[in-house]
């Protein structure tokens, strides 16, 4: 591995982008862990219709970016063997945590609708189900995928990633629109 001159603009670097936001993501699973011992109805209301938002639009946009623009340019550079590998289990996480959302999100969704109730121990279920799929999926690709994206892939090859990322948060205002639909449907 030869390492390569960083001239991406930090705000355009791809790679803080996605790390900044597994600290949110981070922050996201320690909050879904004491959003059941709210006792206020409308401040837990609050608190999952903000949880809600991360988990349903931000953390496929996440994967999105390391999914398309990310892993496919990093298994194109010439790298270690193991690398290859780290690449596919990093896939198949994601895969397992969409599956893992898939049951996790009416819950939460009936949640942002006050729909009550809902045992605490179910919710403090998802944030632990939660927690061991992405807390070694975030480790994994910080100590490792993100490091040798750093190393492997070129300033002008990072710079691009950047840009995509940022037009996939241009559309965020669409994102926000539908999520604001999605909480304004009457309760199921
Ligand atoms: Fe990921
Ligand atoms: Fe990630």
């Amino acid at each position: 591995m030869s390492h390569q001159p960083i001239a991406v603009a930090e705000d355009k670097d791809p790679l803080r982008m996605l790390l900044r936001f597994h600290g949110e993501l981070r922050r996201t699973l320690k909050d879904l862990h004491t959003l059941a011992r709210i006792d206020d109805g409308a401040r837990r209301q609050a608190e999952a219709i903000r949880l809600y938002a991360v988990l349903a639009h931000d953390v496929p946009r996440h994967d999105l970016d390391e999914e398309v623009s990310l892993l496919p340019r990093l298994g194109r550079v010439k790298g270690p063997e193991r690398l290859t590998r780290m690449i596919r289990t990093c896939r198949g996480m994601h895969e397992s945590i969409e599956e893992e959302l898939d049951q996790a999100l009416p819950v939460l969704r009936a949640l942002t609708q006050g729909i009550a109730p809902i045992e605490p121990g179910v919710i403090e279920h998802m944030a632990t189900r939660l927690d061991g799929l992405l807390v070694p999926h975030l480790r994994l690709e910080e100590e490792e995928i993100f490091p040798h994206a750093r190393l492997l892939l070129d300033a002008a090859t990072l710079e691009t990633m950047g840009e995509e990322m940022l037009r996939r948060r241009a559309d965020k205002q669409r994102g926000h629109a539908r999520a604001v639909e999605i909480y304004a449907e009457p309760p199921l």
